[in-house]
């Protein structure tokens, strides 16, 4: 069974996609983590993440680089962002995602081209979104926990132009895939939002 779960930054997808693997007892994939140590790896390198080649070359960024905390900061993901626009990066790390898709016993993955690149024979499909005013403030939340000084209105601005990066860019491009169920987790807490995507998937197995 493979679970695909793909939308916007700070949709609530990550929270989903891993409730639906605990629920259905299959592993996940949080893929932007991989274009997040891409962007960090550009970084490290003093590369330029819209250059091709420097972002190329950084596909290849050391496994632990996965558990590095400052994955999961803003900027790296304004760097995921900009390397990921890159056709060659993305085809760098297409098989490592196929592979984990096609296990046996199936995944969820969540990212963005899950249902339309990655797998697109998945069994189940949701686009989980949520409005930018909402994203927004759980990201500020999120920060504010962490004790980062930033403002709403920045990380507003920050989501926007992430979101029109990944929906305009050419290749593999943030869309809902037809045959996606579409769940907006404005309005939701984190069980209502997890309770819906559940109830979405087994209609769709
Ligand atoms: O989901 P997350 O915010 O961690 O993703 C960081 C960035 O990586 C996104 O803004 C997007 O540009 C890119 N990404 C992508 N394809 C994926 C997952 C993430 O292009 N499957």
């Amino acid at each position: 069974m493979i679970i695909a779960v793909d939308g916007p930054t700070a949709s609530g997808k990550g929270t989903i996609a891993k409730a639906l693997a605990a629920h259905f007892g299959v592993p996940h994939l949080d893929t932007g983590l991989l274009y997040r140590a891409v962007g960090r790896q550009v970084f490290l390198d003093g590369g330029n993440p819209d250059d091709p080649a420097s972002a190329l070359a950084a596909t290849t960024f050391p496994e632990g680089l996965l558990n590095d905390p400052e994955l999961r900061s803003e900027a790296t993901g304004g760097l995921a962002s900009r390397v990921s626009v890159h056709p060659a990066v993305r085809t760098a790390l297409l098989a490592r995602q196929q592979a984990f898709a096609n296990q046996p016993g199936g995944a969820v993955l969540d990212g963005r081209d899950i249902a339309t690149v990655i797998a697109p024979h998945a069994h189940a499909k949701l686009f989980v979104t949520a409005s930018v005013a909402a994203r927004a403030l759980r990201r500020f939340m999120e920060m504010r926990k962490r004790g980062e000084d930033v403002t709403r209105e920045a990380i507003e601005a920050d989501l926007a132009a992430r979101d029109e990066r990944d929906r305009t860019r050419a290749t593999a491009p943030l869309v809902q895939a037809p045959g996606a169920a579409l769940l907006d987790t404005s309005a939701l807490g984190r069980e209502a939002a997890v309770a819906a995507a559940i109830a979405l998937v087994e209609k769709q197995l």
